[in-house]
């Protein structure tokens, strides 16, 4: 094997930026990773057109112990900077809704884009080849790669978090911290469906409902859709609390967003032969409307209804408290919230503070973004901020 200024393991999305920057700088760079293939999460990201940064990125987007620690690498590479580069390499794109930026085509020409950024700074790739051990003496990092051996003065885990193993997620990163006396947050699976048992259960006969929302846990509260499962709710409201969410915690849901307070009543004064159904109908998914309407016993005619009744249903309806069973897990995660703890890096290059020449970026960090282009942010930011440190 020829030698290396750096070796990073991890051809994900962080990995691949890392590369390009540091290869691009003159380092001499080889990438390792066990899948055959450069950025699969990339992939299937955005339902496949990757939703690839966010517009209003910014530091309260992203969940960390140290809420300070991504403010380094977001300030110095921000979303502009890497539109630039999507643009540099001619790919359409188009903001969906709430900042998101999504290619036009296919996410595989931001792959494209990344392996072609490496290739112009001379990156070798090993893939489809397990890491073995990883040794660290005399200031160089030794990693061996099937029956090889590497060696180089800097090494980068870039191998990201648990979330879907079925796409080469592994929890490498963590044990290898953990083997150079990193400490691990604990990690646990983050934008994710939430199940549901007991009387939530009824909510199942909903299963591909779909309702804007205001849903909230521990005081993270997100105005989005939230979509009804057979095993539970999902959607990105859901998806967003999840991150929030630990075993045990109430999720809150305001299925009657918006100014208007009693929703009910008001109908019941203006159309007091409408049935509960149909006011409700007015506002939500008729299905939904209908299984509210029957569990809060208001589905006959609003002038016979009390008005404490549809007072109460009103409350409720703001404030649907359930208590979830548990979530979908690391299988479903799209990220995964905890990892390689902050407290042991830099903020500006994310090295490690007691190894020196060993860096962690990525999803594989203590650094997790709200749903919708942040985490591809802090891929690109902290892969960057890492490749102009090597
Ligand atoms: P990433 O997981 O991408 O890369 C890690 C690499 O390390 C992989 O190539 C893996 O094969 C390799 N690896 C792991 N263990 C290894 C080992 N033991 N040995 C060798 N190699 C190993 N975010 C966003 O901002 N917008 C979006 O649209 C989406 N969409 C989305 C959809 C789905 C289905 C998922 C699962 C996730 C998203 N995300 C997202 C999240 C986003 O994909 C994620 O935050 C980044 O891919 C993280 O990039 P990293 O490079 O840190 O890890």
């Amino acid at each position: 094997m020829p030698s290396y200024d750096v070796i990073i393991l991890g051809a994900g999305g962080a990995g691949l930026m890392c590369a390009a920057i540091a290869g691009q700088r003159g380092r001499r760079v080889l990438v390792i990773d066990h899948s055959e293939e450069p950025g699969r999460k990339i992939v299937i990201s955005g339902g496949g057109r990757c939703n690839f940064t966010n517009l209003h990125t910014a530091p309260d987007r992203y969940l960390s112990a140290n809420r300070h620690f991504m403010k380094s690498a977001l300030g110095r590479y921000t979303p502009q900077d890497f539109i630039a580069l999507v643009d540099r390499h001619g790919i359409a794109w188009h903001e969906k809704t709430l900042g998101q930026l999504f290619c036009d085509g296919s996410a595989r020409q931001i792959v494209t884009m990344l392996t072609d950024e490496c290739a112009a700074g001379g990156v070798d790739f090993a893939l489809g080849q397990p890491v073995g051990d990883v040794r660290h003496g005399d200031g160089r990092f030794t990693v061996t790669v099937g029956a090889a051996e590497v060696r180089a003065p800097r090494l980068v885990i870039a191998t990201g978090g648990p979330s879907i193993p079925k796409l080469g997620a592994s929890d490498f990163a963590y044990r290898l911290a953990r083997q150079f006396g990193m400490k691990v947050v604990e990690p646990r699976p983050a934008l994710v469906p939430l199940t549901l048992g007991g009387d939530d259960v009824l909510f199942r006969e909903l299963s591909g409902v779909s309702a804007p929302v205001v849903a909230t846990c521990n005081k993270a509260m997100f105005a989005e859709n939230a979509l009804f499962t057979h095993r539970g709710l999902s959607g990105p409201a859901i998806l967003q609390v999840s991150s929030y969410w630990r075993n045990g915690d109430p999720v809150e849901i305001d299925f009657l967003p918006g100014p208007e307070r009693d929703v009910l009543l008001s109908a019941k004064r203006e159309r007091p032969r409408a049935t509960g159904r149909q006011a409700l109908g007015a506002k939500l998914p008729a299905r939904l409307a209908d299984v509210l309407a029957d569990r809060l016993g208001i589905a006959g005619e609003l002038g016979a209804t009390t008005d404490r009744l549809l007072a109460r249903a009103d409350e409720t309806l703001r404030r649907w408290r359930f208590v979830p069973n548990g979530s979908e897990g690391f299988a479903k995660a799209e990220v995964t919230v905890g990892g390689v703890s902050t407290a042991d890096l830099s903020s500006q290059t994310l090295e490690s503070r007691t190894v020196p020449g060993l860096h962690v970026i990525g999803e594989a960090v203590d650094v997790t973004g709200w749903l919708g282009g942040y985490n591809f942010q802090w891929a690109w930011a902290s892969g960057w901020a890492a490749g102009m440190a090597l």
